[in-house]
């Protein structure tokens, strides 16, 4: 397939998804959604990658979804532009491997409830990020009143979506919203720097602590710690477990499957 709304590369195991429309802000729209999953089902059946990057050509990551869709829409139609956008936010939530947004410039809307549902947020210095639907008259249909609230807590998540106002990443940082914020000037450089650090981990022992810490959120404090004993002794299926600790006690470098 080739895609006209993203750019996807796959290079030493790192794939990137660049949202490409940038004279627009890279908005959502049913296109680019269709497109971004199938760019997803690429990177789920590719055993080769081992990190999966997001990130938006020009100055936005995404400036939310095509606000000009909406005078069209009616409760059935926005229903199945809602439903298909979550379907891709629990299509990343399941990939083993790393998926991490690295928000270069405004994530709004769409956008940041797309940087969610990754495992974590690397923001820009200059990023800036918010719910603003309500001052569309509606409020946040791709996972922002949930995934917002379970990342910075209830009152945050509803001070951002009722006010509709934007954070910058230092705020956005302080918040838990993002997880490390770089300069500009070297963003793309300091996230690939660091998903190199990701891809060099072992395939096993990250698949199951992405899983175990989503799974566990939504359950008890016992059931969580259950499920993390049941993960912990599968980490010794793997050969990575006793290269790990051979290379800390021979004081080398591991080399992880
Ligand atoms: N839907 C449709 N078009 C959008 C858009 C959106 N969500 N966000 C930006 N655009 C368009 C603008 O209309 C403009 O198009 P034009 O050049 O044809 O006029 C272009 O993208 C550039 O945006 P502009 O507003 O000129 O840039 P700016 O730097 O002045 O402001 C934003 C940037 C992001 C603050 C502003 O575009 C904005 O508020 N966008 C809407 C964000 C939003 O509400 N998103 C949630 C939607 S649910």
């Amino acid at each position: 397939m080739s895609y006209q709304t993203i750019l996807f590369t796959v290079i030493d195991g790192i794939a990137t998804v660049t949202f490409n429309r940038p004279d627009k802000l890279n908005i959502l729209n049913r296109e680019m959604l269709a497109e971004f999953a199938h760019a997803l089902d690429q990177v789920r059946r590719d055993p080769q990658i081992r990190v999966l990057l997001l990130t938006g050509a020009g100055r936005a990551f995404i400036a939310g979804a095509d606000i000009h869709q909406f005078l069209e829409l009616d409760p059935l139609s926005a229903r199945q532009f809602a439903a298909s956008a979550h379907e891709i936010g629990f299509a990343l939530e399941a990939l083993t491997i790393p998926a991490v947004a690295c928000v270069n410039g405004f994530a709004l809307g769409g956008g940041l409830e797309m940087a969610m549902a990754c495992d974590f947020i690397y923001a820009a210095d200059t990023a800036k990020m918010g719910q603003p639907e309500i001052n569309l008259g509606i409020m946040p249909g791709f996972g922002g009143s949930q995934r917002l609230a379970r990342l910075v807590g209830k009152g945050n998540a509803k001070e951002l979506c009722l006010s509709g106002r934007m954070v910058d990443a230092s705020e956005a940082k302080a918040m838990g919203l993002v997880a490390r914020v770089f300069p500009a000037a070297t963003f793309m450089e300091d996230c690939l720097r660091e998903a190199r650090a990701l891809a060099a981990k072992g395939r096993v022992s990250l698949a199951l602590a992405k899983q175990v810490i989503d799974r566990g959120f939504d359950m008890d404090l016992k059931g969580g710690c259950a499920l993390e004993v049941e993960a912990f002794a599968l980490c010794f299926a793997s050969p990575d477990a006793k290269e790990g600790a051979r290379a800390f006690l021979e004081k080398r470098p591991a080399k992880f499957d």
